[in-house]
């Protein structure tokens, strides 16, 4: 059993947990995910690793409440409470190594995973500039984790009522302009990832995407996740998350994430009667 040592809620739909999980936070790595069960006979999910403190042995997932098992987390269990499956740490971790400026993208709940690769690049002695993107102020989370790793963070909410107005596409290309990165990460909905890629492509710069979001039973068995990349057929939970966004087949990809949109609404509504 894992037990929850800490659940903070950000927003009527986003929420933390911190779960002590002493093996998996032990091997922790930015981009790492996990498989989560919470009960017998329950789904089993992905989550990205969005911390982890090796000292406590705990591990940190940020939870978005939009599917039937997620909803069942945020409603039902509580600070102290204990659930059945967690397993990890799953994929290959996120290559971290110095490249100079670098600038970190997180779209919504793709903030929290982007955290633990913006304290590693920091680390390794990068100059980091973070732009977080939120639809608007009241789902805003981790600024001020953010700023203490940040050279330089852009916070941008899609109505304006926060930081900067608009897109985070919009902030990136600024960047892009004035100040050159030499690698881009970013991670968040599958549109914004793209987006992203769009508009870094002109400019030549590398840029790693996420993509977990399309991940089902997270160990190489189901194909759900396979991604065309650079022409080539991969697993995002095997050979991934992270990829190259200039090389992901996009197009492929929206395909697929609407394959089980039929089996999930039936899904979230047996749950909500
Ligand atoms: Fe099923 Fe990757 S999530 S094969």
């Amino acid at each position: 059993m894992y037990p929850i040592v800490r659940r903070e809620v950000f927003s009527e739909t986003s929420f933390l947990w911190e779960v002590l999980a002493p093996d998996v936070a032990k091997s922790a790595e930015p981009g790492h995910f996990v498989m989560a069960r919470l009960y017998e006979g329950g789904e089993r999910i992905p989550l990205t690793v969005a911390d982890y403190d090796r000292d406590k042995g705990t591990v940190t997932i940020v939870v978005q409440a939009l599917g039937k098992t997620t909803r069942e987390m945020r409603d039902n269990y509580q600070e102290g409470e204990s659930f059945d499956d967690f397993v990890g740490p799953l994929g290959l971790p996120q290559h971290i190594g110095k490249a100079g400026h670098v600038v970190l993208v997180g779209g919504g709940l793709g903030v929290a995973p982007v955290y633990p690769q913006l304290r590693a690049f920091k680390a390794a002695g990068n100059r980091t500039t973070s732009i977080m993107g939120f639809r608007n102020k009241d789902l805003v989370f981790w600024e001020d984790k953010f700023a203490r790793e940040s050279d330089q963070l852009i916070l941008c909410t899609d109505d304006g009522s926060y930081g900067r107005p608009g897109f985070v596409t919009q902030a990136l290309k600024d960047v892009l302009d004035n100040d050159k990165p030499d690698l881009v990460i970013a991670i968040g909905p599958l549109p914004m990832m793209q987006a992203c890629v769009e508009t870094t492509r002109p400019y030549g710069v590398k840029t790693m995407v996420s993509l977990n979001t399309i991940m089902v039973d997270g160990t190489g068995m189901c194909g759900s996740c396979r991604v065309t990349v650079g022409g080539e057929v991969k697993f995002a939970c095997v050979d991934g998350p992270d990829f190259d966004g200039h090389q992901v087949d996009f197009k492929e990809l929206h395909a697929r994430q609407k394959r089980f949109k039929s089996e999930e609404a039936r899904a979230n509504e047996d749950f909500a009667h």
